[in-house]
C-alpha cells in the first residue's frame, strides 16, 4: 500500500517512518510512504504558499495552487483516495481504517493555518478526514495516525496474523487487560485464571472484562457491537454486580 503525503513540513516525518511499525512495513516493502513538499510546486519568488482570507480575519490560509500542482504530480496507482485532512471530516474509527486498508494508494493533505482554500475540498478531495474533536495546528500528526492505524491492518505488516483482530474496536468491543511478567508488581497479583493454563477459562474471563470494560467505560460501543448469546448473558450478570 502506498501513501503520498502532502505537507509543508516533510521533515517531521522522519522519525515517524525510521521508528514506527510503519516504518518496518516500509523496510519489508509493503508500505511506501512518499513525502511531497506542496512549497516545491509554489511560484514566484518568495515561493508563497499561503495567503490572507477573502473576507477578512485572523490567521492565512493555505492557496489552492500550490496544492493542486502538488495532487498533479502524484502518479495514481490501482484503487487510490485523495484525503483531505480536516477537523470538519469524517470521523477515522476502526472500520473506516479497514475500509481504507483495502485501498491501493491514500493521497493525504496536510493542511495548516486557518486551512486550505476550500476549492481543495470541493475540487481534488475524495474524503474529507478528521481524527477526532479538537483542533491540532496542523495535519501532520493527522496524517502520522492515518498512516499508522491503516497500515498495521495491511496484511503482514503485524507479525501474529490474529495480532490486530483481538484488538479495541475490532468487534465493538474495548479489549481486555493485559499483564506480563512479573507476577506480583507493587503487591498487584496477576489474575489467577490467567496463569492456569485453561483456556476455555482465560478465553471466558477475556471476553468477562472486555464487556465489564465497554460497559463501564463506553457503554455507547455496546449499541453497535456484534454480541453473540454467549456476551448477552456475561452483560446481564455484570449488570447486576
Ligand atoms: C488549525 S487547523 C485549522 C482548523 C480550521 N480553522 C477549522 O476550524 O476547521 C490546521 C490544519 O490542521 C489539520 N487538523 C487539525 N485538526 C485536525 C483533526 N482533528 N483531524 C484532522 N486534521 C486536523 C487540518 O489539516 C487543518 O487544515
Amino acid at each position: 500500500m502506498r501513501f503520498d503525503i502532502l505537507t509543508l513540513f516533510p521533515d517531521l516525518f522522519a522519525p515517524f517512518v525510521k521508528e514506527t511499525i510503519p516504518g518496518r512495513a516500509v523496510a519489508k516493502g509493503l508500505v511506501d510512504i512518499r513525502l511531497i513538499n506542496i512549497r516545491d510546486f509554489a511560484r514566484g519568488t518568495h515561493l508563497v504558499t499561503d495567503d490572507r482570507p477573502y473576507g477578512g480575519g485572523d490567521g492565512m490560509v493555505m492557496k489552492a495552487g500550490p496544492i493542486c500542482r502538488a495532487l498533479e504530480s502524484v502518479d495514481r496507482i490501482g484503487e487510490h483516495a485523495t484525503v483531505l485532512l480536516t477537523p470538519q471530516g469524517r470521523l477515522l474509527t476502526q472500520p473506516l481504517a479497514w475500509e481504507l486498508s483495502k485501498r491501493d494508494q491514500l493521497i493525504l493533505i496536510c493542511g495548516r493555518y486557518e486551512g486550505v482554500d476550500e476549492r481543495v475540498r470541493t475540487g481534488c478531495a475524495d474524503l474529507d478526514l478528521s481524527i477526532g474533536d479538537y483542533v491540532l495546528s496542523g495535519g501532520e500528526l493527522a496524517a502520522m495516525v492515518v498512516v499508522d492505524t491503516v497500515s498495521r491492518l495491511v496484511p503482514g505488516v503485524l507479525g501474529g496474523e490474529r495480532s490486530n483482530l483481538e484488538d479495541s474496536f475490532e468487534d465493538g468491543l474495548l479489549e481486555y487487560p493485559h499483564y506480563t511478567r512479573p507476577r506480583v508488581f507493587k503487591d498487584r497479583e496477576v489474575p489467577e485464571v490467567l496463569l492456569s493454563g485453561d483456556h476455555e477459562r482465560i478465553r471466558l474471563w477475556r471476553r468477562t472484562e472486555s464487556l465489564r470494560r465497554t460497559l463501564e467505560r463506553r457503554p455507547d460501543l455496546l449499541e453497535k457491537a456484534r454480541l453473540t448469546e454467549e456476551d448477552r448473558e456475561i452483560l446481564a450478570q455484570l449488570r447486576k454486580e
